[in-house]
């Protein structure tokens, strides 16, 4: 039994349906307490604040976040008792405001993205009693997943050896957290980051407007460690939705669209690896047959190792976007 339910993190390493020769498997966070990745940083974040004696009883917290974010900490403010402000767009999806509002979180809305909210949150932030977190340049971001999702990737990919980790960047705390992690066990990993098409700051210094809530906060975060990555992929909201429908219908895995992103992103690298290393098309193929419970059939054949296997993250459910339309 556990004291309580920030004591729950962690989420099962899931196989997916993969280019040929491949195996692509997918973090599937909504399998947290408060339904996506960013509990884990939201849990570390405050510790860190109490820890350095930065916040404590009868304050506030107060953060700008596209929403997971928002959840997270709203949870965690719930649970330890604090006070939060949540500042986000108004452009995103309504669910995310009213689970906020269910764990007690004052919100508040504001035109623009997530610049603007930042800045509003900076002005919240300069009352007494008042605590950001800063999830862009806070370090206990990226440590969250350094020290909590790479552990379990490593440990649930048993013996075998990861070849590559893609995965959206928002803060960049889960692709920096993680490929830290994962470099270090897996010196040859190539980490990937997946950007929004039209929101494309990593690849080519621009940033413009995208739908993608999470993913693209078009600037570069002080959280993504730019030298950690060797590759940056863009997909377009179009194609991500797509595929987020395909993966519901097809897989029965429901995510939201950086979710999906990162999954088209990871197959297109997953592919790129099969042939790079030349994978013997006669040689016995990955068994990536998905549909099955992990004991149906028990004798599952060994994964051959020279197919590459790639890790991508899945941060939350497709439940968080119905409003969107995107599964109409
Ligand atoms: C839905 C979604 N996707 C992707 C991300 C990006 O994660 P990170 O901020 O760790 O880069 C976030 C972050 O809030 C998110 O909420």
């Amino acid at each position: 039994m556990r004291r309580g339910i920030l004591g729950t993190l962690g989420s099962p390493l899931v196989q997916v349906e993969s280019p040929e020769g491949s195996v692509v498997a997918a973090k599937v966070e909504s399998r947290n307490p408060g339904g996506s990745a960013k509990d884990r940083p939201a849990v570390a974040m405050v510790e860190a604040a109490e820890r350095a004696g930065e916040l404590g009883p009868g304050d506030r917290i107060v953060e700008p976040t596209s929403g997971n974010t928002g959840i997270g900490l709203s949870m965690v403010a719930a649970a330890k008792g604090y006070d939060i402000t949540v500042v986000m767009p108004a452009s995103k999806s309504p669910e995310r405001r009213q689970v906020m509002r269910a764990y007690g979180a004052d919100l508040e809305l504001i035109e623009g993205g997530i610049a603007a909210a930042r800045e509003r949150a900076d002005e919240l932030a300069a009352a007494d009693g008042v605590v950001q977190v800063g999830q862009f340049d806070n370090p206990a971001n990226p440590e969250a997943h350094y020290r909590t999702t790479g552990p379990e990737i490593l440990e649930q990919v048993g013996d075998r050896r990861i070849d590559a980790l893609v995965a959206g960047s928002g803060t960049g705390g889960t692709v920096s957290g993680v490929g830290r992690r994962l470099r270090e066990a897996f010196p040859e990993l190539e980490v990937v980051a997946v950007e929004p098409a039209a929101n494309a700051v990593l690849s080519d210094g621009e940033s413009g407007d995208d739908e993608f809530q999470g993913m693209g906060p078009g600037f570069v975060p002080p959280n993504l460690d730019r030298e950690l990555l060797d590759g940056v992929e863009t997909v377009d909201v179009g194609t991500a939705e797509a595929a987020a429908r395909r993966l519901a219908r097809e897989e029965g895995v429901l995510v939201g669209q950086s979710s999906a992103a990162s999954l088209v992103a990871a197959r297109r690298v997953a592919a790129r690896l099969v042939e790079e290393r030349g994978v013997d098309a006669a040689a016995p193929a990955p068994d990536n047959d998905v549909g099955v419970l992990d004991d149906d059939p028990p004798d599952r054949e060994p994964i051959p190792p020279e197919c590459p296997l790639v890790v991508t993250v899945f941060w939350d459910s497709g439940e968080r976007y119905m409003s969107t339309g995107m599964f109409d």
